[in-house]
């Protein structure tokens, strides 16, 4: 077993991990890089319409105070405060330090960085690059860091944290192309692995994305908060079903793009809830003015929260106003009524998206409108950090980015999650250097090989079940069942017969995936990975139909027809998934933080 060294090791290398590596060996730290993939293949590259960041260049009334109430309203004040406030603080510095690093953003006519409008943001706030801003973002930190020095272990999968009591200080892992066994020993560990997408079938994620973060975080004995909270974007592609999930950036609706239903009516028109009543137009004239910038225009519904807008969707579909293949219409085409060359428009605005129907669908979005439909998209959920320093309940692992809960509450809003690497992936980096440097690690060596050899066990042992004979199990076949289980009764629409239903079967699923097998031998083996990374993508998704199953009530993402209002206890409540003693998994109830009595009131000024 190969045998590596670094003060910090960050695990995961999208956006997140790479601006805390940068933080790390900017304080000095040597910075091990590790990344399931190929290093700049990251979900940051789907958060494509832009980074939230009040710099105010577009109307100058926004501020990071309206950022911060926009962005507790949209996560239904659930969100953790402090980290609420860092982030819309510190945001524009962190954007405007991305551009000193070589990202090339749009602009308005007097040459500052364009912002646009996104939904619950309450002014155009999005710093973009056309609708390839996470691609960008990921290009400026890899040239950035690969300049600090960085060790970038690439292609290698993290399977478990190793600890000395509560505290951890290193990982193993094994290498995608060889299977190599590598020991990483480390004074802080960064967790920035990202979301859980693939527990869904349909998923703007890509494969990487299977809770890894989440599930050693959890087995290492830190908590999570938040899990029941899945975000499901409203716009995917929906056909061909080769490309089903694919996201349809928000930019769209952002630029003036409208959802129909196939009676060819607004219905995102017909429900706009109380807490954006004011802010939201209530017919097509308005919200096309507030479109082109009229300041005293209120947003169009296209633009409310995430989280209805996805619901509004289902509904259409439910009750037979979908499109010809389960979604409906996104009409972007349509501004041609409003606008000279709108052909040129769209596409300079949305380069990607023309791109991408006219390879994938055979379809002009200059000319015709999209199919789309909700994707499963990024988790609210996350490890349970301090807002500042972004330290979990184990002392030295840290969190950040979409593995860590928090910042976002209920939902996020659109394009918080570029901004939310960026700051946070920033403090805990400087935090982790910190620690690393402040605890020199005193685990023995024989206590440290004593886990690397388990782990290593563990990691041949669906090898080994194959080549005893016994047959054992396919690693896809329960990843596949477990996708359709999850979508089906634990999606958009949740209830308790089906989510009752949905902890039956994936607890069925675990006992199963103990005999998981996989066939041929550790080189070049897509199915002993597989194998590998069932365990995580079963943990979170328990923890997650167990928290949903708990909240009785409908807040945010997590929609219960059981229970479609809000509950005031439960606006109280934040749901804490641990470990237990004997290893089953324990919920426990635990009071949300109220925010300070300045935040309190910049909450108030800003309803
Ligand atoms: O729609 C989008 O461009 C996604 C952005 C995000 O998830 O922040």
């Amino acid at each position: 077993m190969r045998i590596c060294e670094h003060d910090v090791l960050v695990i995961g290398a999208g956006g997140a991990g790479l601006r805390a590596a940068i933080e790390a060996s900017a304080a000095g730290a040597r910075v091990g890089l590790v990344t399931k993939s190929l290093l700049g293949k990251a979900h940051t590259v789907m958060a494509e319409g832009g980074i939230a960041a009040a710099l105010s260049n577009v109307d100058s009334r926004d501020d990071w105070r309206v950022h911060f109430a926009d962005t507790m309203r949209g996560g239904q004040y659930m969100n953790n405060p402090t980290m609420a406030e860092l982030h819309a603080r510190e945001a524009p510095e962190r954007v405007h330090e991305l551009e000193a690093w070589g990202a090339v953003f749009d602009r308005t006519p007097d040459q500052r960085i364009l912002q646009r409008n996104f939904g619950g943001h309450k002014y155009p706030r999005l710093a973009h690059v056309g609708d390839r801003t996470g691609l960008e973002m990921i290009r400026t930190l890899q040239d950035h860091g690969i300049h600090q020095g960085l060790d970038v272990h690439m292609e290698f999968t993290i399977t478990r944290l190793i600890t000395d009591g509560n505290r951890v200080v290193g990982a193993f892992g094994y290498d995608r192309e060889r299977g190599g066994f590598r020991l990483f020993r480390a004074g802080a560990v960064v967790l920035a692995t990202g979301g859980i997408g693939r527990a869904f079938r349909i998923t703007s994620n890509s494969w990487e994305y299977t809770g890894d973060g989440h599930a050693l975080a959890y087995q290492a004995g830190a908590e999570l908060i938040d899990m029941e909270y899945v975000q499901f974007h409203p716009t995917g592609m929906v056909w061909p079903p080769s490309v089903r999930g694919i996201l349809v950036t928000e930019g769209v609706r952002g630029e003036g793009g409208v959802l129909r239903n196939s009676e060819g009516r607004r219905f995102m028109f017909d429900d706009i809830p109380d807490l954006y009543k004011s802010q939201t137009a209530d017919n097509e004239e308005e919200g096309w003015r507030y479109t082109q910038g009229d300041k005293e225009a209120r947003r169009p519904p296209e633009l409310l929260t995430r989280d209805h807008v996805a619901r509004c969707i289902v509904r259409e579909v439910r009750e037979g106003r979908g499109s010809p293949h389960g979604g409906v219409f996104l009409d972007i085409a349509w501004i041609k009524e409003r606008i000279k060359d709108s052909e040129a428009h769209i596409r300079r605005k949305l380069p990607s998206m023309y791109h991408q129907f006219r390879e994938l669908a055979e379809l002009d979005i200059t000319t015709e409108p999209m199919e789309v439909g909700p994707t499963t998209h990024y988790v609210m959920g996350g490890v349970r950090v301090d807002g500042e320093t972004q330290m979990s309940s184990v002392d030295g692992l840290f969190a950040a980015g979409e593995c860590a809960g928090g910042l976002h509450g209920a939902n996020r809003l659109g394009g918080n999650s570029l901004s939310d690497l960026l700051v946070f992936g920033k403090r805990a980096g400087e935090a982790a250097a910190a620690w690393a440097g402040a605890h020199p690690r005193g685990i023995s060596r024989a206590a440290e090989a004593e886990q690397a050899e388990a782990a290593r066990r563990d990691a041949l042992a669906p090898l080994e079940r194959q080549d005893s004979g016994d047959g054992g199990v396919g690693a896809y076949a329960i990843q596949s069942e477990l996708q359709d289980l999850m979508q089906a009764k634990a999606g958009i629409v949740r209830n308790r017969p089906d989510l009752e239903e949905a902890l039956e079967g994936v607890l069925a699923l675990q006992a199963r995936a103990t005999g998981v097998s996989a066939l041929g031998n550790r080189s070049y083996n897509p199915g002993w990975h597989t194998a590998l990374d069932l365990a995580n993508l079963l943990l979170v998704s328990e923890a997650l139909v167990r928290t949903a199953l708990l909240r009785e009530e409908s807040r945010g993402a997590h929609f219960r027809e059981d229970h479609p209002g809000k509950d005031e206890h439960w606006g109280r409540t934040t749901l804490v998934v641990a470990k237990g003693a004997d290893g089953a998994m324990e919920i426990a109830e635990a009071p949300v933080t109220p925010p300070r009595a300045e935040l309190a009131q910049i909450i108030e000024e800003n309803r």
